[in-house]
């Protein structure tokens, strides 16, 4: 294969370079398109077909169903690793040795502590508040009360960042949810893992003694692995983006979680479940809802179904629906909402509409029921999404700023009005 591309605008022929990744994916480079074509841009909306940065933390390939956390598969990881080894191997680009892991978990907790003012800030919100808006505004407000900027030259510096968020932030989202439910607010123990640190914040009655489940411990550690990161999806970018302002970390991933919020995104594990609830409530005609996903003039869409770049099976789901059965099977709970999420899949996957669009499950259709069983409140959902993403986006950030990237700022190509001559407010 050639190693240039030959790009001809009125004839004039201009050649580029083309880089090709780890995984002999080829790109066409154009840093210098615009200087020498004078000033032609590209238009590609939704970025379907460009690449903002190169990365080494994540690869997928989407036709072969294909997901690795540097270098490693996430069947392996789901299986054999926990949660805050990812977490480590996404930041830092190796699995750590115990010494590593526990020097991190120690860190972690060190920092877990969140000044009591944000008490405050939480107490100000409506308790019929979106946790996902709620959460945003948490991770934001955290800037203020960390005001150092972090000097991105230092490993110390960046590392310390890295730890208090990791620390902090389980306990907003443990908080955001405790608020909902009218409960005080906690801490984890020193004794505990972070992921079980997790389950105890969100899950300890103040009359109760608390006991650990490993069931739940295991559900959510890999529901915590699968969602650690996804390359440059949308709340991904945008913490990158963000990031290369200069915005601090805490700004970056306040961003990241608004971006992730939306029923298109991270939003669609709610979405999932509130579909599926509402298909049972209409008698569990599974036939209608796929008809209404088919018709176009209906702006329904069967959630948890298709994705930008897995154009066969999310290999996140086929773990996920497993994990679905067994999580279920084990705490004893019969739920009618996975016999209709299993029902539609089966449809769907032998659905000419769907099997030419390549439209199959992705990991959110079957995250939700596991949440559910777990007795994690739905509106709760994606915020469990943006737990298991930070590292991934604290990973993007990190590798972001260490490469020294310049600014996001894209073109566009202008098709408002003309020059117009202005028009006092009697002319108009
Ligand atoms: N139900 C019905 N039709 C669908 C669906 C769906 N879930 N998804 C895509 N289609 C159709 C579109 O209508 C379009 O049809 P057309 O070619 O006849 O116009 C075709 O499939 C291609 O769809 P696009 O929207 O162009 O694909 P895009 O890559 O832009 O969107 C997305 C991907 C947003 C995930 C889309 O599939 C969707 O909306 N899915 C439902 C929401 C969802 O589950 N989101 C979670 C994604 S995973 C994550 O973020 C963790």
């Amino acid at each position: 294969m050639s190693d240039k591309a030959t790009l001809e605008i009125n004839g004039q022929k201009h050649e580029f370079p083309l880089i090709t990744g780890t995984e002999n994916e080829v790109a066409i480079d154009i840093k210098t398109l615009r200087g020498v074509t004078g000033g032609v841009t590209t238009i590609d909306p939704g970025y379907k077909n460009t690449g903002s940065c190169e990365s080494a933390i994540t690869f997928l390939n989407g036709e072969k169903g294909i997901l690795r956390y540097r270098g490693y598969s996430i069947e392996d990881l789901a299986e054999k690793a926990d949660f805050l080894e990812v977490a480590y191997l996404l930041i830092f680009g190796e699995l750590p040795t115990q010494e590593q892991l526990d020097k991190f978990h120690s860190d972690i907790k060190k920092h877990s502590v969140v000044d009591d003012d944000v008490k405050k800030i939480l107490d100000a919100f409506p308790k019929s508040a979106h946790p996902m808006g709620v959460l945003a505004s948490l991770t934001s407000a955290l800037t203020a009360f960390n005001p150092s900027s972090v000097n991105v030259e230092s490993e110390e510096d960046m590392y310390n960042a890295i730890v208090r968020i990791l620390g902090k932030f389980p306990v907003l989202v443990a908080w955001t949810m405790r608020k909902k439910q009218g409960l005080p607010l906690n801490y984890g123990s020193e004794d505990l893992g972070y992921v079980e640190n997790i389950l105890k914040m969100m899950f300890e009655k103040p009359n109760k003694e608390y006991q650990q489940s490993e069931i739940l411990v295991n559900a959510l550690d890999k529901l915590l692995i699968l969602h650690a990161d996804h390359e440059q999806n949308c709340s991904t970018s945008t913490v990158r983006i963000v990031g290369s302002s200069h915005a601090g970390l805490f700004a970056s991933l306040s961003a990241g979680i608004s971006a992730l919020w939306g029923p298109l995104h991270g939003g669609a594990n709610q979405a999932v479940l509130e579909m599926l609830e509402g298909i049972k409530e209409d008698g569990g005609d599974t036939k209608k809802y796929m008809g209404k996903a088919k018709d176009k003039e209906d702006p329904f869409r069967l959630m948890g179904f298709g994705h930008r770049v897995y154009k066969n099976f999310d290999p996140r789901a086929r773990i996920i629906k497993k994990s679905a059965d067994e999580v279920l099977g084990d705490l004893g709970v019969e739920d009618p909402i996975l016999d209709i999420a299993k029902g539609l899949e089966k449809e769907a996957l032998e659905d000419d509409y769907f099997v030419k669009r390549k439209l199959y499950p992705n990991v959110d259709f079957y995250s939700g029921i596991i949440y559910r069983a777990m007795g994690i409140p739905v509106e709760m959902f994606t915020v469990m999404f943006a737990l298991g993403r930070l590292p991934g986006w604290i990973a993007q950030w990190r590798e972001m700023r260490m490469r020294k990237e310049p600014i996001g700022r894209p073109r566009q190509v202008y098709i408002g009005e003309n020059h117009r001559d202005f028009k006092t407010i009697e002319n108009r």
